[in-house]
């Protein structure tokens, strides 16, 4: 028991922890990461063939892939857009989900388009063979 307390006040953002010990704050815990923007080096490759990528397969799969923090559709055989997954309204990048060609953030319902057209920043990409290339 006293270990898991040590360990959890070593990886707890302090305004959890002051919470946690009932002095409120007005402030989001959050790190530098978290803030970093997706393509830091430009561009990326993905392995299309890597399992991780299976829902990429069919025209409307799609994954939140948070290792790059991007959102990935598959549109058309031959097309596949990728989007900032950072929420256009208080940024966050988990729990999203896709009804109606419409990304949909869980934290507060809001949609966005899953097209390039919409809110969410979206990305040039290309395919070849097994890679999509995504870039700035
Ligand atoms: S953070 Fe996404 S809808 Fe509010």
């Amino acid at each position: 028991m006293k270990n898991k307390r040590r360990e959890f006040l070593k990886t707890a953002c302090a305004p959890v922890v002051l919470s946690v010990l009932g002095i409120p704050l007005v402030a989001a815990c959050s790190s530098d990461e978290d803030a970093e923007e997706p393509l830091a080096q430009g561009s990326i490759e993905i392995d299309l063939s890597q399992s991780q990528f299976r829902a990429l397969e069919g025209v409307n799969g799609w994954i939140n892939y948070t290792a790059e923090k991007l959102l990935l559709i598959r549109v058309s055989t031959s097309e596949i857009l990728a989007f900032n997954n950072a929420c256009p309204h208080q940024g966050n990048r988990n729990g999203w989900s896709l009804q109606n060609n419409s990304f949909i953030c869980s934290y507060h319902g809001r949609e966005f388009s899953a097209d390039c057209n919409g809110s969410l920043q979206c990305y040039t990409t290309a395919i070849s063979g097994n890679t999509l290339t995504v870039s700035r």
